[in-house]
């Protein structure tokens, strides 16, 4: 499994069977200047929620990929009267198995609305689930008992989660998420896109270090592998 950063919380992850890319804005964020959208083809895109920090490039990539888009069922309804045709439309709690593994979409406390203002559903996360391993990105929230859930029903080989504060969780709160979901290896997104969620790195993987879990902060453009 490899991982790719592409800023904010964009990242994808390529199995052998997929790839499958995260919350597409790359274009207005100046920290991923040196990205080409061009070169981004997934086969599919997951979208958590409806802000703009999540889906501001999301019509060109599905233009340049063809790649079929899953979100809540408020969001593929909006993309629907975009114009887009490959949606999957699910909703918090359910579970759908796709020909190259399964993703289950659960619960975010975030808040969700579209650019043009109309109403996104409720905001989530997601849990996938491959032949080469298993991992969870939050999408944007707070911290939740309700991860502890996650914990008890999967075995995730890592995490990712938002440790930008203001927004979402923080780094203090993302350490609890980690202890609840029961897994120790998390890669840091929503992240010095904009002054509020600026962050100390080094202080952030130190307090990981601290509680003996691991913050790994990608450089925009670079992978891990897994
Ligand atoms: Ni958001
Ligand atoms: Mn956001």
């Amino acid at each position: 499994m490899k991982v790719t950063y592409y800023g904010h919380s964009c990242f994808s992850v390529q199995t052998k069977d997929v790839n499958i890319l995260f919350d597409p804005f790359i274009r207005p964020n100046a920290l991923a200047a040196h990205i080409n959208v061009e070169e981004i083809k997934p086969d599919i895109i997951l979208l958590t929620h409806g802000h703009w920090d999540h889906i501001a490039d999301l019509m060109e990539i599905v233009k340049n990929s063809g790649a079929k888009v899953v979100s809540n069922f408020e969001i593929v309804t909006w993309l629907q009267n975009e114009g887009l045709t490959d949606l999957h439309p699910m909703n918090i709690g359910g579970s759908w198995k796709f020909d190259w593994g399964k993703v289950k979409y659960v619960n975010a406390i975030h808040s969700s609305s579209m650019p043009d203002g109309a109403y996104g559903g409720i905001p989530g996360g997601f849990v996938v689930i491959t032949d080469e391993g298993n991992f969870y990105y939050s999408g944007d929230t707070a911290l939740a008992l309700d991860f502890q859930m996650i914990g008890e029903e999967f075995d995730l080989d890592f995490c990712v989660l938002p440790i930008g504060d203001n927004f979402t969780m923080g780094v203090s709160d993302a350490i609890v998420c980690a202890d609840f979901v029961q897994c120790d290896k998390v890669i840091g997104v929503h992240y010095d896109t904009f002054p509020p969620i600026t962050i100390n790195h080094e202080k952030a993987k130190a307090e990981f270090e601290e509680m003996e879990k691991e913050l790994i902060l990608m450089k925009i453009g670079s992978s891990w592998e897994l």
